[in-house]
């Protein structure tokens, strides 16, 4: 089959590979039909370029048709329309019971210290082939797979895998109060669709970034937008809006290659100059992150609000603001979304009306030869691109 495929720093290409096979009785595969191109993807061709193969099929975010089923299989069958969650998640275990399904006790990675598997995300989590492919093995076949209605574009449910779930976590752990004022920091594809959630359920919402089309994205939805992502612009509006307190919660949808920390963005590229094996040793005790939006979040709420980071971050001494955070009294909370948490708030958004605006939240639908193209596009903002779908 064809599939996306890792070769180096910014270097990925389509190529063709082994066709994936049943291997458990518990396995399904599926025929992906779209696949989106994630920020998190955008981490992997870069920074944590260290920890990954060539050769990784790269993806998270798939939906297809169920096309082999193995013996024990009964939840779903051939034929079946489903979307495949980024986390690979048993959803029997004592985590998966508690809606910790990022921290799945089946598919830890405990050998490197890491949480739950990850489809198509390196070896910290589990360096398992992605659904940037025309086909995908899913474990759990009776567990893990949504499924859902045959009939609207696949736009319609894409988002479940990944886009919907980190955005519904983000606005659930951000916690503002009714009446309050969530600040989010980037609109990418996550930060785009917290604020698209975050009205649905009626909070008044501010987002920051600079790219012409994204902030164009949001007013037109009716998201007050500041254009900057400089601290002290970002800072300094959001407490006029305030009543100079700052935001009640502040939601940093950027993560570790935020614009604006020169310093930390310079020892990310000397990571390049290192082999990568001990690269990858040096990242897991010293690594930093640019921590830009992180700094802006932790000034831009108000004191005793929260922070909720979905962005991802990967340093292991990061020079965070103790202190600062302390006395302003933040709650802080993060992590990898539990997709499964959110699903059954989130799919009666998606079958009666469109409400969050999915149908048209794609930018670019390609086809997955296409993939290195729409890559950089998406990576250097071109040509308008904030969500590619590729379809194979
Ligand atoms: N927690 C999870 O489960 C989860 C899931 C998916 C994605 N993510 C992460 O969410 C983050 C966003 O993903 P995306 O797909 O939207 O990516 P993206 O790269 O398209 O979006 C990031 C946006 O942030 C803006 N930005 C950069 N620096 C900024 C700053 N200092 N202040 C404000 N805005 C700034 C950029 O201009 C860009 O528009 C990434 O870190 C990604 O890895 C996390
Ligand atoms: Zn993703
Ligand atoms: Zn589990």
């Amino acid at each position: 089959m064809r599939a996306v495929t890792w070769h180096g720093r910014a270097d990925v290409q389509v190529d063709t590979v082994p066709d994936p096979t049943l291997q458990e009785d518990t396995d399904v595969v599926v025929e992906i039909t779209s696949s989106g191109i994630c920020g998190s993807d955008l981490h992997l061709i870069e920074v944590m370029a260290p920890f990954m193969t060539k050769g990784d099929v790269m993806g998270h975010e798939p939906m297809g048709v169920v096309r082999e089923v193995g013996s024990a299989v009964t939840a779903v069958k051939p034929g079946d329309r489903v979307v495949v969650p980024f986390n690979i998640s048993c959803g029997t275990c004592w985590m998966c019971s508690q809606g910790l399904q990022s921290q799945c006790e089946t598919t830890q990675n405990r050998e490197q210290g890491f949480g739950a598997s990850l489809f198509g995300y390196t070896k910290l989590y589990g360096q398992v082939p992605g659904g940037q492919a025309e086909y995908l093995r899913v474990p759990f076949g009776n567990t893990l797979p949504i499924k859902v209605p045959d009939g609207p574009s696949d736009d319609r449910f894409v988002y479940l895998s990944d886009v919907l779930p980190t955005s519904w976590q983000a606005v659930q752990y951000a916690a503002t109060p009714p009446g309050g004022t969530l600040l989010v920091l980037g609109l990418g594809p996550i930060g785009d669709m917290c604020t698209r959630i975050a009205a649905h359920l009626g909070l008044r919402v501010v987002a920051s970034d600079v790219v012409p089309e994204r902030l164009a994205r949001a007013t037109a939805r009716g998201t007050e937008v500041i254009a900057s992502t400089d601290q002290d612009d970002v800072v300094g509006e959001i407490r006029e809006k305030t009543d100079g307190r700052g935001a009640d919660a502040v939601i940093d949808a950027v993560g570790m290659e935020a614009h604006g920390s020169p310093g930390a963005q310079l020892a990310q590229k000397a990571t390049a100059i290192l082999p990568d094996a001990l690269m990858a040793q040096v990242m897991k005790v010293a690594g930093i992150d640019r921590l830009a939006a992180f700094n802006t979040a932790i000034e831009a709420v108000r004191r005793g609000g929260t922070v909720s980071l979905s962005g991802v971050y990967g340093g292991a001494t990061d020079p965070v603001p103790l202190m600062r955070m302390f006395d302003k009294q933040i709650q802080l909370r993060m992590g990898q979304a539990n997709v499964w948490r959110w699903v059954p708030d989130i799919l009666p958004l998606l079958v009666d009306g469109d409400p969050l605006g999915v149908d048209d939240f794609a930018t670019h639908r390609v086809p997955l030869e296409q993939a290195p193209q729409a890559y950089a596009d998406f990576r250097e903002k071109k040509d308008g691109a904030v969500k590619v779908l590729l379809q194979p």
